[in-house]
């Protein structure tokens, strides 16, 4: 965009951004869900705003507060976030940093499981859910410019991370060893490595906020001269 002021690098740029996880319901009173604060996707969120990007961020349940600023939609299910960053595209950009749930249970139960007495669990019956970040990946129509998918691994980090980015189409990769030794779950900190068709760079151990300011250069240094 000509004439952007040096410091707001992404004016004029939508960005619609993921975070925390999902939580899938079993009972009214009982879900399954994933690990994540929503940190990182929270800070990125922030950052690209400071960037003066306009964004939306499709937030699951966590119990960080809204950044300032910023449109916030706020999902419980990974249905529900499909259907809140459909509608909030076209964006120039789309960061897919939510830790969805794999599985939801196939059929809800309206009141609350009880025990039975016998001592046998119930059998849940889980169906897997939507991908968000392969299905805008795969869908010409809604797929933004640049399109980041996240991928926490706990092993094969880079042989994993490098199939995420062709099977989802997505264009870069931020990949994050996510084992327990890492402490990255719920923790300020986070070691990443950016994967992409140009090869893989890795980033030193820092603070969220410092990945998610690292990561809006790269995106605005990504507009200030494509590669293709
Ligand atoms: N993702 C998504 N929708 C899903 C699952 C994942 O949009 N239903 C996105 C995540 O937000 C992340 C990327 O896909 O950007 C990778 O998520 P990850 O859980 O690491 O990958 P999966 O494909 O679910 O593979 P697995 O959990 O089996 O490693
Ligand atoms: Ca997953």
């Amino acid at each position: 965009v000509s004439g952007t002021p040096i410091d707001k690098p992404l004016s004029g740029r939508r960005v619609v951004i993921t975070s925390g996880p999902t939580h899938e319901p079993i009972d009214p009173v009982r879900y399954i869900a994933n690990r994540s604060s929503g940190k990182q996707g929270h800070a990125i969120a922030q950052a690209a705003a400071e960037a003066g990007a306009d964004v939306i961020l499709v937030s699951g349940p966590v119990t960080i507060p809204d950044p300032q600023g910023i449109t916030v939609v706020h999902v419980e299910t990974a249905k529900a976030m499909l259907q809140a960053v459909k509608n909030a595209l076209p964006a120039d950009i789309a960061i897919m940093a939510a830790a969805v749930a794999d599985w939801g249970v196939a059929a809800e139960d309206g009141h609350k499981i009880k025990k039975d007495g016998s001592g046998k669990p119930p059998a849940l019956d889980l169906i897997e859910n939507p991908d968000i970040l392969a299905t805008i990946g795969h869908n010409d129509t809604l797929r933004p410019m640049l399109l980041i998918g996240f991928a926490a691994e706990t092993q094969n980090l880079l042989e994993n991370a490098t199939s995420k980015l062709t099977r989802k189409r997505a264009d870069w990769i931020v990949a994050n060893n996510v084992s327990a030794e890492g402490g990255i779950m719920g923790g300020d900190k986070n070691t990443v490595r950016i994967v992409s068709s140009e090869g893989v760079e890795d980033w030193p151990q820092l603070d969220k906020t410092e990945v998610a300011g690292r990561l809006v250069e790269k995106i605005a240094a990504f507009f200030n001269s494509p590669p293709h």
